[in-house]
């Protein structure tokens, strides 16, 4: 509903000239579109220009000496900004460890045994909060400046990071494990999980490219290798040595997303969806005889036109539900709330 608000308030700011009309809609509107409006309007990318002006640089470096050390820590870290903004905005929330007063998301299904980078996280907070003091730069906005950075150092677009988000006070396991689409999830259900996060069927289409990175485990994709029939037959087979048919059997044994240059950001994330070659049956959803078709294929044929829309749909991502002026709090440690 938020994030909904902020889109219509922001094709309002594009027309200054509004119509007396829409004036009154806009009054109408006031009570709905004011928390939205002081929320998205109080990002900026300059919000640590004053307080912390060394932010982006430590933080970049702490990156880049992560994804030097293991290129799949890039995808980690960008994944990781995914499931914080998909689990009641972006708020920090999925760096939570688990309290007495509520069980936090790292143990729901899509990130048990699966997300990874908590650590680099710590490492970035503790070399922010050296610069500047540990109550200054939220988690919410190292991952969001982690997830950029993450891209442009496995050579993808890079854009402004937005900044201001401020931290969660709680965690919910339920809401992680109802709020992130699953892998076998199909496209009306995927376009749905967008759509009420304020974004459309080309923003699914290009954010799920972010699986031109990193690597999924076989026990996301045994189905689709053993029992979908759009899939390249010689993928399939290439894929079954290690990853049985039987259930249990190699659960977390690893496979490239895109198997063409899985540390490598680029658009091979396409081609591999017009070859049958989704690894996921959610990526093969994405290019399957439905209306996402067309934008697959014009993705494939148009690296720079996805380049600039994976920046353009990130940056509504990094936006979706954030808290801002005296919501929520900077954590000291992104592992627990201030005490
Ligand atoms: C559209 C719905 C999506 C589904 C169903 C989905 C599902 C998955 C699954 C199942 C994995 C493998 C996890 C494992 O086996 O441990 C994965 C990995 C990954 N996802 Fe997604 N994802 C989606 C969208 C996104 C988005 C929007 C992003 C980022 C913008 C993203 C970034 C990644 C990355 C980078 C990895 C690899 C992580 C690593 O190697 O550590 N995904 N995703
Ligand atoms: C649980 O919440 C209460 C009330 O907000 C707080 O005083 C207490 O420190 C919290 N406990 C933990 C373990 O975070
Ligand atoms: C977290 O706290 C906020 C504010 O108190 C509340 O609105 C929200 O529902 C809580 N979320 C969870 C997952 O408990
Ligand atoms: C998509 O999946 C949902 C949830 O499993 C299901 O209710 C719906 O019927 C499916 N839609 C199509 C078009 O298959
Ligand atoms: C999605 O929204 C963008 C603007 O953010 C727009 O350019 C694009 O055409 C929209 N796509 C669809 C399928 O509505
Ligand atoms: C894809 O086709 C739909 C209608 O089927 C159209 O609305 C949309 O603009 C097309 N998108 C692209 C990228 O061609």
């Amino acid at each position: 509903m938020e994030s909904r608000a902020f889109f219509l308030l922001r094709a309002h700011e594009g027309f200054p000239m509004a119509s007396v009309a829409c004036i009154g809609f806009l009054k109408v509107a006031a009570a709905v579109l004011l928390l939205a409006a002081s929320v998205s309007s109080s990002l900026s990318p300059d919000f640590y220009s004053k307080t912390c002006p060394s932010a982006l640089p430590v933080i970049r470096q702490v990156v880049e000496d992560a994804v030097r050390k293991e290129p799949r820590m890039g995808a980690s870290l960008l994944r990781l900004h995914f499931h914080d903004c998909f689990v009641n905005g972006c708020d920090g929330s999925v760096l939570l460890d688990d309290t007495a007063n509520f069980t936090g998301e790292k143990t729901a299904g899509p990130n048990v045994d699966s997300a990874r980078g908590f650590d680099v996280i710590d490492n970035i907070k503790a070399a922010v909060n050296n610069a500047c003091g540990a109550a200054v730069v939220s988690c919410a906005d190292i991952l969001a400046v982690a997830a950029r950075d993450s891209v442009v150092a496995l050579g993808g677009p890079t854009w402004d990071v937005q900044l201001g988000r401020r931290d969660a006070r709680n965690a919910s396991k339920d809401d992680a494990n109802t709020q992130i689409p699953g892998p076998f999830s199909n496209l009306t259900t995927l376009l749905y999980s967008f759509q009420t996060r304020g974004m459309n069927l080309t923003d699914l289409v290009v954010l799920s490219a972010a699986h031109t990175i990193g690597q999924a485990r076989c026990i996301v994709f045994r189905r689709r290798i053993y029992n979908e029939y759009n899939i390249d037959f010689n993928f399939a087979r290439s894929l079954q040595p290690s990853c049985p048919s039987t259930a249990g059997d190699g659960d977390s044994n690893l496979a490239p997303l895109d198997h063409l240059s899985p540390n490598q950001f680029g658009f091979n994330y396409f081609m591999n969806l017009l070859m049958q070659r989704g690894l996921l049956h959610s990526d093969q959803e994405l290019y399957n005889g439905g209306p996402a078709d067309n934008i697959t294929k014009h993705y494939a044929l148009n690296p720079t036109d996805f380049y600039r829309d994976f920046a353009t749909s990130m940056l509504k991502m990094q936006s979706v539900s954030v808290l801002t002026g005296n919501q929520g709090e900077v954590r000291l440690d992104c592992r627990k709330v201030n005490s």
